[in-house]
């Protein structure tokens, strides 16, 4: 498969076009950012482990009957993808209180919910991904209520599925963002990216954070924090 023109650049991602028009190759960048771009800074290895990471976890959710965009790891940092519409939504699920939740609702963070919750932002940096329900999203033309179901209940599949996952290699699964496209189709898969970037993850025993939030919020240790991630997961 041949790697044509660059077709996107994220904040830590390039996509690119290929021969096949339905086939798209992902760049995994060392770039990091937060705050919608206001913090800008490199974690060192980076975007191997989260194309490694991303694509262990698109295969594992493949076995457990959720479909992806994923099709071919082809190096470190490259990743081969189907071609999809983004539905400009992200979908975050949350197991323990953390982050804009325990800010919004002035709790204390780690609180273990009784059930998962679900929110939508609305995927636009110049409004900084706004909070959005699905009315507003079905509203704005983002997605039909029909798409939305489907969403929510492949996101709490998804949950599901991490949740045992990550357990059994020592890790809380707290919160993760995910995003969906539509293939040519129509139908709905999951999409983007499933790493330390997008979700929080906190050691079972001692809660240290093996995440973006040591970047995010300048703990010390972050390549140390990824690392040890990716040998957890690759460990199994
Ligand atoms: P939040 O608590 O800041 O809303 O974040 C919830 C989850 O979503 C957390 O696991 C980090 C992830 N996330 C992203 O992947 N991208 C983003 O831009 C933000 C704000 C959060
Ligand atoms: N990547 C996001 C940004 O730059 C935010 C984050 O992950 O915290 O805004």
């Amino acid at each position: 498969m041949e790697k044509k023109e660059l077709l996107y650049e994220g904040k830590a991602k390039k996509v690119f076009a290929t021969d096949d028009k339905e086939v798209l190759l992902v760049d995994y960048k060392d770039d990091a950012t937060a705050f919608n771009g206001l913090k800008k800074g490199t974690i060192a290895g980076k975007g191997s482990i989260n194309n490694r990471v991303t694509n262990y976890m698109m295969q594992l959710l493949e076995k457990e009957g959720v479909k992806t965009h994923f099709i071919k790891e082809i190096s470190d940092r490259e990743t081969l993808v189907k071609r999809v519409s983004i539905v400009p939504l992200e979908v975050i699920i949350r197991n323990i209180s953390a982050g804009s939740f325990a800010k919004r609702y002035g709790v204390e963070e780690g609180i273990v919910f009784a059930e998962p919750t679900i929110e939508f932002s609305y995927k636009n940096d110049d409004l900084g991904d706004p909070l959005i329900n699905s009315y507003h999203a079905i509203a704005l033309k983002l997605a039909t209520r029909e798409e939305i179901e489907k969403i929510k209940a492949m996101a709490f599949k998804v949950n599901e599925v991490m949740k045992k996952f990550f357990a059994s290699v020592g890790v809380d699964l707290v919160d993760f963002k995910l995003e969906f496209g539509k293939l040519s189709t129509g139908e709905i898969v999951l999409a983007d990216e499933i790493s330390p970037d997008t979700c929080r993850f906190w050691d079972s025993k001692t809660h240290e954070k093996l995440d973006k939030d040591r970047f995010r919020r300048d703990l010390g240790n972050v390549e140390d924090a990824y690392n040890e991630m990716m040998g957890r997961i690759f460990s199994k």
